[in-house]
C-alpha cells in the first residue's frame, strides 16, 4: 500500500501528497478565541454508527480503517483540549469504545511531536454530560491531563461530588436541562484553551452546531454503502434553524482505503454569520 493521496480541491497541487503528517502539518487558525473542530468517518449512506438500539451502537468496522484513524489522531495532536461525552465513558467501561481517548498508545510519534512544539504530551479533556452518570478512568489523570466536566446547575449533586473526588473539574454551563455549548466554549477560552477538538458523537455535534460554535468539520467519506436500520448520522437532534452552512476547504482522494473501498478526506469550514 502506498502513503499517497490525490488532491482534488483546491486545484493547486497536481501531484499526489503523503497521508502521514497531512493533518499534523495542516494550517489551523490560532488566535484570541477558541477554534473548535470535529471529525467523523461516514459511509456513503450517512452511517457513522450502527447497532441494535442506541446504547449498543458502535462505529462499524466496515467504515473504520487505519488510514482514517491516523488522520483522526493527527487532528488530536493539534488540540489543547478534546471534547468528549458522558456516553463515551459509559461505553469505555462497558468495553464498547474504540480506544482510550487520543493520543492512542500506537501514536508515540505524535506525542513526541507535541513535546517538540512545547505542548503537553496529551491534550486535556472536557466531558459534556447532564446526567453525570459515568466514572472517570484514573488513566486520564495519570497521563497528566486536566479533565473538565461541562454540566448544568440542575445536575445531580451526588454525581458532582463523585466526579470531583475522581479528579474532574466541574464547569457550570447553564441551568439545563442540557449544556449550552456557547457558555462551555467561553469557560474553556477563559481557561486559556485555543483549540478544541470534538471526538464525540452526533448529539454533541448537534449542540455545537445549534450554538454556532463549530468552526471546521473534517469528514471522511468512505466509498461504501452499508445499509442497516439502527444507525446514527453525523448529527442527531431537532431541526437546525437556520441550517449550518459550510464551504469546502479541501478534498483528497484515497484510492486505497483498507485495500478495498477507497475514501475521500474533506475539510469543511463553517460560513461566518
Ligand atoms: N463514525 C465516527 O466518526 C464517530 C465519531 C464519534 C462517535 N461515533 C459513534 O457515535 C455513537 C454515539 O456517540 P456518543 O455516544 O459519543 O454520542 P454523543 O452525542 O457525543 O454523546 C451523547 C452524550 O453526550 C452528552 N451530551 C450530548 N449533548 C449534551 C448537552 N447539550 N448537554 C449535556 N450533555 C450532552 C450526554 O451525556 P449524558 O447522558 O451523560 O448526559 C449524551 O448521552 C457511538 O457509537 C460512537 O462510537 C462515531
Amino acid at each position: 500500500m502506498t502513503d499517497r493521496l490525490i488532491p482534488l480541491y483546491p486545484p493547486t497541487h497536481p501531484e499526489p501528497v503523503q497521508l502521514t503528517h497531512l493533518y499534523r502539518d495542516l494550517p489551523l487558525p490560532v488566535g484570541e478565541g477558541l477554534f473548535v473542530y470535529g471529525n467523523f468517518v461516514t459511509s456513503m449512506d450517512g452511517r457513522i454508527a450502527l447497532g441494535d438500539g442506541l446504547p449498543a451502537q458502535a462505529v462499524p468496522g466496515t467504515i473504520a480503517n487505519p488510514r482514517d484513524w491516523r488522520l483522526f489522531q493527527e487532528l488530536a495532536a493539534r488540540a489543547d483540549i478534546l471534547i468528549s461525552s458522558g456516553r463515551y465513558f459509559r461505553d469505555l467501561k462497558a468495553g464498547r469504545a474504540q480506544d482510550i481517548l487520543p493520543l492512542g498508545h500506537d501514536f508515540t510519534d505524535l506525542v513526541k511531536w507535541r513535546d517538540q512544539q512545547g505542548q503537553a504530551p496529551q491534550p486535556d479533556v472536557v466531558v459534556m454530560s447532564a446526567s453525570l452518570d459515568f466514572q472517570l478512568p484514573a488513566l486520564l489523570l495519570e497521563q497528566g491531563r486536566r479533565v473538565w466536566v461541562a454540566t448544568v446547575s440542575s445536575a445531580p449533586a451526588e454525581g458532582r461530588a463523585r466526579l470531583e473526588r475522581q479528579g474532574g473539574r466541574l464547569l457550570d454551563c447553564g441551568p439545563g436541562p442540557r449544556v449550552d455549548a456557547r457558555l462551555m466554549m467561553q469557560r474553556l477560552a477563559e481557561q486559556g484553551y485555543r483549540r478544541a477538538y470534538s471526538v464525540t458523537g452526533p448529539w454533541v455535534m448537534h449542540e455545537l452546531l445549534r450554538a454556532g460554535v463549530l468552526d471546521t468539520l473534517f469528514l471522511t467519506h468512505r466509498l461504501r454503502i452499508t445499509g442497516g436500520a439502527d444507525y446514527a448520522t453525523i448529527t442527531e437532534g431537532p431541526l437546525l434553524d437556520p441550517p449550518a452552512d459550510f464551504d469546502l476547504a479541501h478534498l483528497y482522494f484515497d484510492p486505497e482505503g483498507d485495500g478495498r473501498a477507497g475514501q475521500l478526506f474533506a475539510r469543511y469550514d463553517r460560513q461566518a454569520g
